[in-house]
């Protein structure tokens, strides 16, 4: 019995290759998340996902495992670059030790406004930039998330100046750039995984840390940071990468329906962006945070990062990478 139910399925398969008919085998990708369900990353997943089951007939799926289920942000480039997991939305600055040229984008006061970070990530730059990750990391941007300015929290004191800021440990990702900038301010940052931080923050072994409005909101901070400067020093981008193996090993049309999703999740992620930021800053200040702006507009804060500048010419590709980047945004 068992002999004759397999010598049909074998003949149904002889069949259907004679027939030149595809096996067509559905695929569920994995997509990791490093925020939390409800930020900005987790809106991307949300969109892409949607849009990649419609492009592909509902004949493929992607599954999205927010809260760094899959692993640190860091992590995940590693084992996309490996094949061994599909998708992963993450912040610019965890992709930077893989890649280094990204770093351009995190360059302290390069980015001054949404509308640049979008003219930058949608444009030869962001194009380049996007070739450079699949040589050196094995991984392909196909989309960014747009998280609006990184902000500064934490639990000790209203912080204005970068007197204040003295004396406080803040938390940053392993990221040199970002290292070197709080050096420039005067202290010596604490670099902690994403995933390790709200602990960190929750048993008190960092005072504080940044990221965007939203993201301190997904991620409950108000809950462990009382509170906010309203500084501007980097726009967080947070891409959306997909295994270069992986995409490599779909058929064109599945590789377009990614491409499409991605650049159409793109799209919307500025828009949930501009939607959405003030409310939310509102709303932390309803839970309670205290917001403030630093003293006499950021000037010194400023001009105390740009030192760092010269300092990743050579990692990002060369003084003339960034002088291109300032002058496609018109400086
Ligand atoms: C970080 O601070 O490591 C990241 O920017 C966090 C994130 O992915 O939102």
């Amino acid at each position: 019995m068992r002999l004759r139910k397999t010598l049909l399925v074998s003949l149904f398969a002889a069949a259907g290759l004679l027939a030149g008919a595809p096996a067509a085998v559905a695929k569920t990708f994995k997509v990791a998340i490093g925020d939390a369900a409800g930020g900005t990353q987790h809106h991307f997943g949300l969109t892409f996902a949607k849009l990649f089951a419609e492009k592909t007939g509902g004949a493929h799926k992607a599954d999205l495992f927010p809260n760094s289920q899959l692993g640190s942000e860091e992590d995940t480039v590693n084992n996309a670059a490996m094949g061994l997991l599909d998708f992963s939305i993450l912040a610019i600055n965890n992709i930077t030790p893989f890649s280094p040229t990204v770093g351009v984008l995190t360059l302290p006061y390069v980015i001054q406004s949404a509308e640049e970070a979008k003219k930058l990530t949608t444009g030869p730059v962001g194009k380049e930039l996007a070739e450079n990750t699949v040589r050196d990391a094995g991984v392909r941007i196909i989309g960014w998330t747009y998280s609006g300015f990184r902000r500064l929290t934490n639990s000790k004191r209203p912080v204005k100046t970068l007197e204040d800021l003295q004396g406080l440990v803040i938390r940053v990702p392993k990221n040199e750039i970002m290292i070197a900038t709080y050096q420039a301010w005067g202290i010596n940052p604490t670099p902690m995984a994403w995933s390790e931080t709200f602990t960190g923050l929750q048993q008190r072994v960092i005072d504080g840390q940044d990221n965007p409005y939203i993201t301190i909101s997904a991620m409950k901070f108000y809950e462990v940071q009382k509170y906010i400067t309203n500084i501007r020093y980097i726009f967080s981008l947070e891409p959306m990468i997909v295994s270069d193996q992986v995409f490599k090993s779909q058929k064109p049309d599945v590789q377009k329906a990614i491409l499409d999703a991605g650049q159409e999740a793109t799209e919307e992620s500025y828009r949930y962006l501009l939607a959405s930021e003030e409310k939310i800053r509102k709303d932390l200040a309803a839970r309670g945070m205290e917001i403030v702006d630093p003293a006499n507009g950021e000037k010194a804060w400023i001009e105390k990062a740009k030192t760092v500048w010269p300092k990743f010419y050579k990692s990002i590709g060369g003084k003339d990478k960034l002088d291109r980047v300032l002058k496609e945004l018109g400086r």
